[in-house]
């Protein structure tokens, strides 16, 4: 009996020592994802544009980087607010911690190279090589070209400079840990031609990452196999929403046409459209509308296509719960 106590002893006091070695590594030795390259970019006109157009309209920055009007439909952003940050995730949502996203004005990133903000949107560090929250899609901005990450750094570089000091994360314990463990290395390629709609219309849709939204999740990650399908639960003022079904099944896109998919991201394209006011307990949706119907319609179609390329899976989904 004594003896098996001993050995309880020593086994517990190993995996102590495993778990404390673990945690020391992951703190010390990760993120690892190599230095910032040491690359000027030029601020071409061209550039500029094009980093506007995915920074706006696809890759939807200013979504999280921006003041959002929550009152009306969609939350349409508050124009001159454009990359001030300081929008709030915090555990009321879910998120391990408190997280808030950054000023990427030029008065935010005033004193970091492009080389660092390159790294920081394609793997997932900041300036200092720490770890940011996943919420910032950067997997996905990882697998995109070169050329497109360069043309976001010359147009977030045009902004106009807003102060606005914005509070450092808190990730709550033992998330800031394993935080450390989920920025990767990127693995660029290169930009499909657009004749390969089907190969076009994934990178597209990687640059959005649609997926993130429009796929249930465990704790955040989402879930494997069930790609697409969507259900992601998120928590509104009014309620519980969730994303549709986006695959080719029939509780998603399957009777859709190309023609009606243009068209649901459209409606809101007049420059005159105004997001109408929302009650309390309307329903009001995280989809990013407002900005998605400046995205150029081949670009739609090609998302298109690609959705209609994948594997259709059952799911049927309740937009909306309201709290009553
Ligand atoms: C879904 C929301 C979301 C989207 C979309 C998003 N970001 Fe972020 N971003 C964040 C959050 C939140 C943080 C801070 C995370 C943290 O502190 O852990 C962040 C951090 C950053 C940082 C680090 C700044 C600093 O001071 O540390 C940069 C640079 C950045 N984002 C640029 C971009 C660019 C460029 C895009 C578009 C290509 C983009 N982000 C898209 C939410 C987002
Ligand atoms: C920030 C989360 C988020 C992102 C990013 C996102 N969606 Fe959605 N999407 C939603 C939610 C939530 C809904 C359900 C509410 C609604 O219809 O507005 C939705 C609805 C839709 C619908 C409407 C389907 C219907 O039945 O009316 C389509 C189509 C769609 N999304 C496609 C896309 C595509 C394509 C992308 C990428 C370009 C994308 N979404 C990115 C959250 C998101």
């Amino acid at each position: 009996m004594k003896k098996v106590g001993k050995i309880f002893l020593y086994l517990i006091l190993a995996i102590i020592i495993l778990v404390f070695g673990a945690a020391t590594y992951v703190s010390i030795f990760l993120p690892n994802v190599g230095k910032a390259e040491n690359i000027t970019i030029e601020k071409t006109a061209a550039r500029v544009e094009r980093g506007r157009y995915l920074a706006t309209s696809v890759m939807v920055c200013v979504d999280c980087h921006s003041q959002r009007d929550w009152t009306k439909y969609a939350g349409p952003l508050t124009p001159g607010t454009e990359g001030k940050g300081g929008e709030r995730f915090d555990q009321h949502y879910g998120f391990p911690g408190v997280f808030y996203s950054k000023n990427i004005t030029p008065e935010g990133l005033s004193n970091w190279t492009d080389g660092e903000i390159f790294r920081t949107i394609t793997t997932g560090v900041d300036k200092n090589g720490k770890p940011l929250f996943p919420i910032m899609p950067y997997h996905y901005y990882g697998q995109l070209d070169k050329e497109d990450i360069y043309a976001i750094i010359a147009y977030i570089r045009t902004l106009k400079p807003v102060v606005n000091p914005v509070p450092a994360a808190k990730p709550d314990f033992p998330f800031n840990i394993i935080e450390n463990t989920i920025p990767t290395k990127a693995s660029m390629q290169t930009r499909p031609p657009e004749s390969d709609s089907l190969a076009y219309g994934k990178y597209i849709t990687t640059a959005a990452a649609c997926v993130e939204c429009h796929t249930k999740d465990n704790k955040g990650q989402i879930i494997s196999g069930l790609e697409f399908s969507g259900g992601r639960e998120f928590l509104m003022p009014a309620g519980v929403i969730r994303s549709s079904n986006i695959t080719p099944h029939e509780d998603g896109l399957k009777n859709w046409t190309a023609e009606k998919f243009v068209k649901r991201f459209k409606l809101y394209q007049d420059s005159a459209f105004v997001s109408p006011v929302l009650g309390k307990k309307d329903f009001n949706t995280l989809m990013p509308w407002m900005m998605y119907s400046k995205m150029e319609e081949k670009d739609l179609r090609a998302i298109f296509t690609y959705l209609k390329s994948l594997k259709p899976i059952a799911n049927k989904v309740e937009k909306f719960s309201p709290i009553n």
